[in-house]
C-alpha cells in the first residue's frame, strides 16, 4: 500500500533513516528536514502544513534530545516534547491522520529491576523523560483512535553523534576504556526501528509500542562487544553507576535498568526486531 508520509525532525539521526525506509517502499513523502522546514512548537504552521500535505501518517521524529541540557533549559524541552506532539495531535485530528510520536524509555524510572513493557506505569525522572512523557499523553488525549506511540531507547545510525562510533573512536586513541556494568539498555539501530514504524504505518493499531532490539546488556557488554567486532584489543574496564554518578556528575538522573521488552509488537506478530549484538554486527559492517 503506498502511503502519503509527513516525516517530521526529517534530517535527524532517526528522521534520516524513516526517509530512507520511505523512499525503498515507495511512499510519498514530505520530508521536513528541520525546524526551518516546519517549526512544530508553532500551531499554526503546523496546521497549515497538514491542511496543504493531507498525508495518510505523520511520523514525528524532532525532539528536544539533550537530556542533561534540558535540565538547565525546561521550558524548551517542555515545549518541543510536549507541546509540539500537542501540536502535530491536534492537526492531525482535523485532517484525520495518524500520528507516530518516537518517545523513550526515559519515562521510565528503572527501578523495576527487569526489562519494562507498554503496561509498565511511567514514572519519569527527568525534564527530558517527563516533557517526553506528557508528550505521549497529549497524542493519547487528541488523537485516541489514530496514535502509534514508539518507545525506543539508546539509539545508533549513519545520520547521528552516537556511542558505537564513539566507542570505536576511543577505542583507535586511547589506552583503556570504562564503561558501567550494572546500567541495562537495549541498544537500537536506527534502521531497525525505521522499519517497524513503516510497518506500523501499514497496519496501524492505536496504542503504545516499545521497539528496540531483542535482548539485553550492561553498557560495559556493549562496549566491549563494539570493540570487539571492529576488532580492536583495546581493554574496557568496568565501573559501577554509582561510582560513574558520583565522578561525571550528570544533570539529568537516568533510569539505571530500563531495556525494553516489545510485548505489542510480539502479541501482534510484528516484532522483526534483531538481537542487539546481530544490529551492531549490520551497523559496523554497512560503516
Ligand atoms: N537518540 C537516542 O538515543 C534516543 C533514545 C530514545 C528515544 N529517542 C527519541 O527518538 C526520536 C529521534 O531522536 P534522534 O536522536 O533521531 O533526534 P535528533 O537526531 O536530535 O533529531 C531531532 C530532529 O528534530 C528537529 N527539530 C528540533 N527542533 C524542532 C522544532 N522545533 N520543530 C521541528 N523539528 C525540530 C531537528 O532539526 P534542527 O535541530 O536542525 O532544527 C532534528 O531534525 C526522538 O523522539 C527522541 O526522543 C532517541
Amino acid at each position: 500500500m503506498r502511503l502519503r508520509l509527513l516525516v517530521v525532525g526529517a534530517g535527524g539521526m532517526l528522521g534520516s533513516d524513516v526517509v530512507a525506509e520511505a523512499e525503498r517502499r515507495g511512499h510519498d513523502i514530505v520530508a521536513l528536514a528541520s525546524r526551518t522546514a516546519l517549526d512544530i512548537t508553532d500551531l499554526t504552521a503546523v496546521c497549515a502544513c497538514l491542511r496543504l500535505h493531507r498525508p495518510d501518517a505523520v511520523i514525528n521524529c524532532a525532539a528536544w534530545t539533550n537530556v542533561d541540557g534540558a535540565q538547565s533549559e525546561p521550558e524548551a524541552a517542555w515545549r518541543l516534547n510536549a507541546l509540539g506532539a500537542a501540536h502535530l495531535a491536534a492537526a492531525c485530528s482535523e485532517t484525520r491522520s495518524w500520528l507516530i510520536q518516537v518517545s523513550t524509555d526515559f519515562v521510565f524510572d528503572g527501578e523495576k529491576g527487569s526489562a519494562y513493557h507498554e503496561f509498565d506505569a511511567p514514572n519519569p525522572q527527568s525534564v527530558y523523560g517527563a516533557s517526553k512523557e506528557a508528550g505521549e499523553r497529549l497524542v493519547r488525549q487528541t488523537l485516541p483512535d489514530r496514535h502509534l506511540i514508539a518507545r525506543t531507547s539508546f539509539l545508533y545510525g549513519p545520520h547521528g553523534k552516537n556511542l558505537v562510533d564513539t566507542i570505536v573512536r576511543a577505542a583507535l586513541t586511547r589506552p583503556s576504556l570504562t564503561f558501567v556494568e550494572d546500567q541495562i539498555i537495549s541498544p537500537t539501530h536506527t534502521a531497525d526501528l525505521a522499519t517497524v514504524l513503516l510497518n506500523l504505518a501499514t497496519e496501524p493499531l492505536p496504542g503504545t509500542y516499545h521497539v528496540a532490539s531483542a535482548g539485553q546488556c550492561s553498557l560495559l557488554e556493549f562496549a566491549k562487544f563494539i570493540v570487539g567486532e571492529a576488532g580492536l584489543a583495546t581493554p574496557v574496564l568496568g565501573t559501577t553507576f554509582a561510582q560513574y554518578v558520583a565522578t561525571a556528575k550528570p544533570a539529568a538522573p537516568r533510569p539505571r535498568v530500563s531495556p525494553l521488552e516489545r510485548k505489542m509488537l510480539t502479541l501482534r506478530g510484528m516484532d522483526t526486531m534483531p538481537d542487539w549484538k546481530d544490529a551492531i554486527r549490520s551497523y559496523l559492517k554497512r560503516r
